[in-house]
């Protein structure tokens, strides 16, 4: 969703700024990506949970939009983001992070969730499939993300490992400022058990991603 949105600003703010440099380049981006969200905002209309005021970027998603395309994230201004994302990232309050990794392989492959058709009182689910390779018997994934095939055999089965696999999850500009990879937890895409249960698909050593 952020990303497409990115692009769609990108792409209009390409048809005004090419051939600019600079700090040019960068006001005719910000100011043809105003043009282009007050077209959005003009077209596109509420419906059931998937509301217009999704457009509003935060200011993450502002600051990425602006150096998307060829102005590079400046590396401090990448760690500020990380350091202020992770701030957000909350923990199980129970110490435990592994749940069970049959239902996180269901959380995995489910599409559904925050669209405007999709019930909101029921969970969603994670599309992990749509970006990554998980286990060998889906035959179908998408590549935009790594492979995760043997995540926990390749990082090792330790408890720093799950933490960073729980945080990864739960937020990944925590670790990787402008990745394309949703924010799951910071944004209630997915419950805290639902997390879990992604970890023990990716963690535990019985799970399919480290058969
Ligand atoms: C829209 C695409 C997208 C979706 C959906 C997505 N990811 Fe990712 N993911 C990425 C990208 C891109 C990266 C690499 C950049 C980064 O680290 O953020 C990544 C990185 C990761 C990493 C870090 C890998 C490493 O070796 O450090 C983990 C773990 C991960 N994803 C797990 C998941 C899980 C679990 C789900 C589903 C709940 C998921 N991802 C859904 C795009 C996605």
């Amino acid at each position: 969703m952020e990303k497409t949105y990115q692009r769609m600003v990108l792409a209009a703010g390409l048809a005004v700024a090419v051939g600019m440099v600079g700090c040019a380049a960068m006001q005719e981006t910000d100011k043809s990506g105003e043009e282009a969200l007050t077209l959005m905002k003009k077209d596109f209309k509420s419906r059931g949970q998937a509301t217009v005021d999704r457009l509003n970027q935060d200011d993450v998603q502002a600051l990425c939009t602006k150096y998307s395309g060829d102005a590079a994230l400046p590396p401090e201004e990448a760690r500020r983001v990380e350091a202020a994302q992770m701030a957000h990232v909350k923990y199980p309050a129970d110490g435990k992070l592994l749940g069970d990794w049959k239902a996180g392989e269901k959380v995995a492959q489910a599409g559904n969730g925050m669209q405007w058709s999709d019930n909101p009182s029921k969970p969603g689910g994670g599309n992990c499939y749509a970006c990554h390779e998980l286990t060998k018997a889906e035959l179908s994934f998408g590549t935009i993300g790594p492979s995760l095939y043997h995540f926990g055999r390749n990082r090792g089965f330790t408890a720093e490992s799950q933490k960073y696999a729980y945080g990864k999850v739960y937020n990944s500009e925590a670790f990787a400022a402008c990745s394309s990879m949703p924010r799951f937890g910071a944004h209630g895409i997915l419950t805290e058990q639902q997390i879990k249960d992604v970890v023990a698909l990716l963690m535990d050593p019985h799970s399919p991603v480290n058969q």
